[in-house]
């Protein structure tokens, strides 16, 4: 496995190359990054991951300088999975000058849910991961289902720029509990931990009302936030979503085949943790 911090480098290495696999990542690894890399491994050809936290997709309040990197141990993990080559740029190499050409995902996708609660966030996710695509120039790139909406709007990105990129999403690696992996969870307190995974627990109670008639939707996704609330959570939002574009179904859809997804965010303490589950 070759660790690489330069575009040039990275281009060479991987010229003549035509069935590239990329898993892109921000590093502080678990369990839930290496199936994505299992999953590129799938493919045939070298496997690409990325470790690079991208300032243009954290607000000002959030952990950008608190991100963990651990980029010596994120290189061991991902030799034992068979990774080929990670390609760790710097800033300075990523963003020579103000990334000021930026790929602004639609509204109608982009500022619901995550998009609400982090104004811009999709806008520097797109702009980072067609830049990551560029680099790699890969055939196959895999993200997780964890991040259920940031997967769709890449998807939708790369329909719509015609990129010859086949976008796999895989499945979300839970704990034993139940709990989501997340390298945010490293940032929770060990009571906080246990806790943690009420979030899951919420979204699965939401998704087991969801098809009923006997309730709103309101009122479903009102009793889950307060289900959180009443434990010390603090929820941006838990709801049902058609899975098709994450609009909210009718009550016609609600009861009757749409896929549905429930999508989740909440704070528990200082510690954002966001999940889903389809239905
Ligand atoms: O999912 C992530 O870790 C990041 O949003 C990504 C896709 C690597 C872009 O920085």
């Amino acid at each position: 496995m070759r660790i690489i911090h330069t575009i040039a480098e990275l281009r060479s290495a991987l010229a003549g190359q035509t069935r590239t696999a990329f898993v892109p990542t921000m590093g502080n690894l678990h369990e839930g990054h290496l199936s994505l890399v299992r999953e590129a491994k799938k493919h045939g050809g070298p496997v690409v991951a990325s470790i690079f936290v991208n300032r243009l997709q954290f607000l000002p309040h959030e952990d950008f300088d608190q991100y963990p990197r651990t980029l010596e141990r994120d290189a061991e993990l991902l030799r034992s999975v068979g990774c080929n080559f990670i390609f760790a740029p710097s800033e300075a190499e990523l963003y020579p000058e103000a990334q000021a050409y930026k790929v602004a995902p639609p509204p109608a996708l982009a500022d619901l849910l995550e998009g609400e609660f982090r104004p811009g966030f999709f806008t520097g996710v797109c702009t980072v991961v067609m830049k990551l695509f560029q680099c790699v120039q890969p055939a196959v790139a895999v993200f997780g289902q964890k991040d259920y909406q940031q997967l769709k709007v890449i998807t939708g990105m790369v329909r719509q720029f015609a990129m010859p990129i086949q976008v796999i999403g895989a499945p979300t690696v839970r704990a034993e509990d139940g709990l989501a992996l997340s390298s945010r969870n490293g940032y929770l307190g060990a009571q906080e931990r246990v806790e943690a995974v009420a979030l899951s627990h919420a979204l699965q109670h939401l998704a087991s009302a969801a098809r009923k008639p006997d309730q709103t939707l309101a009122q479903m996704e009102a009793a889950a936030a307060d289900e959180l609330r009443q434990r010390g959570w603090a929820p941006d939002y838990l709801t049902l979503r058609r899975r098709s574009d994450l609009m909210a179904p009718t009550d016609a859809q609600r009861c009757g085949a749409e896929p549905l997804v429930v999508l989740g965010a909440a704070r528990l303490g200082s510690t954002r943790l966001i999940d889903n589950l389809e239905l």
